[in-house]
């Protein structure tokens, strides 16, 4: 069962059902999730489960889910797949550079609930990830900066070569530069699968790293739907996190220059001014995220580049603080 989008299987899920069919796994079904974060809902999850149960019947026989597309597919279609019949196998094929980076990777998936992000999930890993660079080629200059805002959370918190490279070569990256891709693709994917092999289950405290700008970037994201890309949302968070630490003198100021400039050339946001989201909606959906615990919210914030820690943070006025640096 082949989940994808109308354009993603457009272009690509002939070449996928060729690919299946002549390695036998047949027959080969396809289900076509609507584009738009608004999709990873609960509906569309029902309705996909609804179509792999008529595709596929038979309980002895387990179907092989496949997950083309971006993010949202390899997060809603990785959720099928771990909850049809307690769980089935699946593949992500990965087509946009922040599923290759990230969502495809790792063995998160989850939809939304109204405006929360992610709430209903669970940890299912993908039996593979395959990626083909080739087909980033045909996705918008936009979709390729929001991959690039994931790219420089790999740089920023977890490796300092990673982000001095991008800082030399970004116009090269900016341009799809097959071999640069395929270098900062591979590394991204070493650096998530060196946090995840250490931490699965988020609970050691370590894959928190993963969501260095993501405390703010899901509240941001949720709020000024459909406005800001998941990657957008996480170019203003991190540099809202960063300012926090720099504040808080855990990093010194050129940290929060080095990544505002960086994020900034890469045609990506730096904050959300201009989008006119109330302070109060944003804090909401916040404390409504799942990181979220007996009213305190947890931020990674960076030491230096390549470096993090985390903090919890309880005080309203604090958190209003933060918001107000992602929003002015
Ligand atoms: N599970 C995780 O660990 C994890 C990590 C990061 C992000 N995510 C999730 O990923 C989602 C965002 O994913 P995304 O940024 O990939 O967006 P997306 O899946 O919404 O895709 C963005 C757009 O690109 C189009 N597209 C995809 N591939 C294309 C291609 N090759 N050519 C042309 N168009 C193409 C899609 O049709 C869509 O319009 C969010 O829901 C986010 O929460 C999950
Ligand atoms: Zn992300």
């Amino acid at each position: 069962m082949v989940f994808t989008s109308p354009r993603v299987g457009g272009l690509y899920f002939d070449a996928v059902r060729a690919g299946l069919e002549r390695a036998g796994v047949t027959p080969v079904a396809r289900h076509d999730v609507p584009d738009g974060e608004e999709h990873k809902s609960l509906e569309e999850y029902c309705r996909a489960l609804r179509a792999l149960l008529s595709s596929f019947p038979d309980p002895t026989r387990a179907p092989l889910v496949v997950n083309l597309g971006g993010g949202l597919l390899s997060d809603l279609g990785g959720f099928v797949a771990g909850t049809f019949r307690r769980g089935v196998p699946c593949v992500h094929v990965p087509t946009t550079l922040l599923a290759c980076v990230d969502a495809g990777v790792g063995g998160k998936v989850a939809v939304n609930l109204g405006s929360v992000k992610n709430l209903v999930g669970l940890f299912h890993q993908p039996r593979l990830v395959f990626i083909d660079l080739a087909t980033l080629k045909t996705l918008d200059a936009r979709e390729l900066r929001s991959g690039i805002a994931e790219v420089i959370k790999y740089g920023a918190v977890l490796s300092a070569p990673l982000f001095g490279r991008l800082e030399r070569d970004l116009a090269k990256l900016l341009a799809a530069d097959a071999s640069l891709l395929r270098t900062v693709v591979a590394e991204c994917c070493r650096l998530k699968a060196r946090v995840v092999a250490a931490d699965e289950f988020d609970r050691k405290g370590k894959r928190i790293a993963l969501n260095f700008g993501h405390t703010l970037g899901h509240a941001l994201e949720m709020a000024a739907e459909p406005h800001l890309t998941h990657g957008e949302a996480v170019a203003v968070g991190m540099v809202a996190a960063a300012r926090f630490s720099a504040r808080l003198g855990f990093c010194p100021e050129t940290v929060v220059r080095r990544l505002r400039e960086l994020i900034s050339r890469a045609g990506l946001p730096v904050s959300g001014r201009g989008l006119e989201l109330a302070p109060e909606t944003v804090l909401r959906l916040m404390l409504h995220d799942k990181k979220a615990g007996r009213g305190k919210l947890r931020f990674v914030l960076p030491t230096r580049l390549g470096a993090w820690r985390a903090v919890e943070v309880g005080d309203q006025e604090v958190l209003r603080e933060v918001v107000r640096y992602a929003l002015e």
